[in-house]
């Protein structure tokens, strides 16, 4: 990273949802992943976040969709980049997502993303894609993948200094034009946040030795679903993986449950319209909403069949995603 003079940026990040899921740390404190994951970047659903250094200003202030709330998290990370920066400014920043906050619809990735890019610009770094993304894991794991666009690749790493663990590209919308529809069923924020859900799972979960042996080997086959554009054998893996997450969450003391009976009515409409020869399946994050990939022909059909099922409060839907990018 190199110096640049300026003290105030706008970024933009874009969500994402992991196909193969990340869930579970090696290192707690820079957020190490304990296993590698791969994810879309969707279009539809993002996070605008403004940063401003002020010499002279005694705090730092976050405001997230025009609320105050406790800077502490976000010192810490800011901490990192004036440190890099060699600056000792406080700063201003003001968040605003364009979909619900905390609900599942990883706000948190698409925050911190946003977050690393405006705060690395605004303190005159000029951070590379790959040193951004090891920035944004700082803040949350998943928001690695955030700073790309399309289908992205977030490796686990195995440096204890995290050097290693940050995401890369593999495929963008022009090479495989995917669709996803999120069935949102509860707007509320949840009430166990992910990085208190996955803390300490080696103790906590008897499944979790399991989930991390065969991680590589999920990760290997969603790679060569998507290096041959198999659509089918994509959303299966998909559909396998949340399945499997969601079963680690069950297993865990004191169990995670995050499904409600909404989510439960959209899986199985996914499974409905699949026997009858829609190609489309499901993921769900740590949170209630059902997210519904397909191609987009079929888009119309799985938001038209999501929408009506009752319980689903909201439908949005998005095609892929591009990188973070700057705004202003
Ligand atoms: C279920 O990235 O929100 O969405 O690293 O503790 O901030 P922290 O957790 P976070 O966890 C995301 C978990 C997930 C699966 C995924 O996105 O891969």
């Amino acid at each position: 990273m190199s110096a640049r003079s300026t003290h105030s940026c706008t970024a933009r990040a874009h969500s994402n949802i992991a196909l193969i899921k990340y869930w579970g740390k090696r290192d707690d404190r820079l957020k190490l992943p304990a296993v590698g994951s791969i994810s879309m970047t969707l279009d539809a659903l993002y996070t605008d976040t403004r940063v401003s250094f002020f010499p002279g200003a005694e705090h730092d202030s976050v405001d997230i969709g025009g609320r105050k709330v406790d800077p502490a998290p976000f010192t810490a990370f800011l901490d990192r980049v004036r440190a890099r920066a060699g600056i000792d400014y406080r700063a201003r920043v003001e968040s605003w997502n364009n979909f619900p906050t905390g609900a599942g619809l990883a706000s948190s990735a698409s925050g911190f993303a946003a977050l690393a890019l405006a705060a690395s610009r605004a303190a005159g770094l000029e951070a590379n894609p790959r040193a951004l993304s090891i920035l944004a894991r700082q803040g949350s794991g998943s928001a690695a993948r955030s700073i790309f666009g399309g289908l992205v690749e977030m490796h686990r790493g195995t440096r204890d200094d995290g050097q290693d663990a940050f995401a890369e590209p593999i495929a963008n919308s022009a090479d495989w034009p995917l669709e996803v529809i999120v069935a949102i069923t509860e707007r509320a924020p949840k009430t166990v946040n992910s990085s208190v859900g996955m803390s300490g799972l080696a103790e906590r979960s008897d499944y979790y030795d399991a989930w991390v042996l065969h991680a590589e080997d999920d990760l290997a086959a969603m790679r060569e679903a998507i290096g041959g554009r198999d659509f089918e054998a994509l959303g299966a893996l998909a559909e396998m993986s949340c399945l499997k997450l969601h079963g680690l969450m069950l297993s865990t003391r004191p169990g995670l449950l995050y499904w409600n009976p909404a989510t439960v009515a959209a899986m199985q409409a996914v499974r409905a319209l699949r026997s009858e020869g829609v190609p489309v399946y499901f993921t769900i994050d740590a949170g209630p909403q059902v997210k519904a990939i397909c191609e987009p022909e079929h888009a119309a059909t799985v938001e038209q069949a999501l929408a009506a099922v009752p319980g689903v409060l909201d439908t949005r839907r998005s095609a892929l995603g591009p990188a973070a990018y700057v705004l202003d």
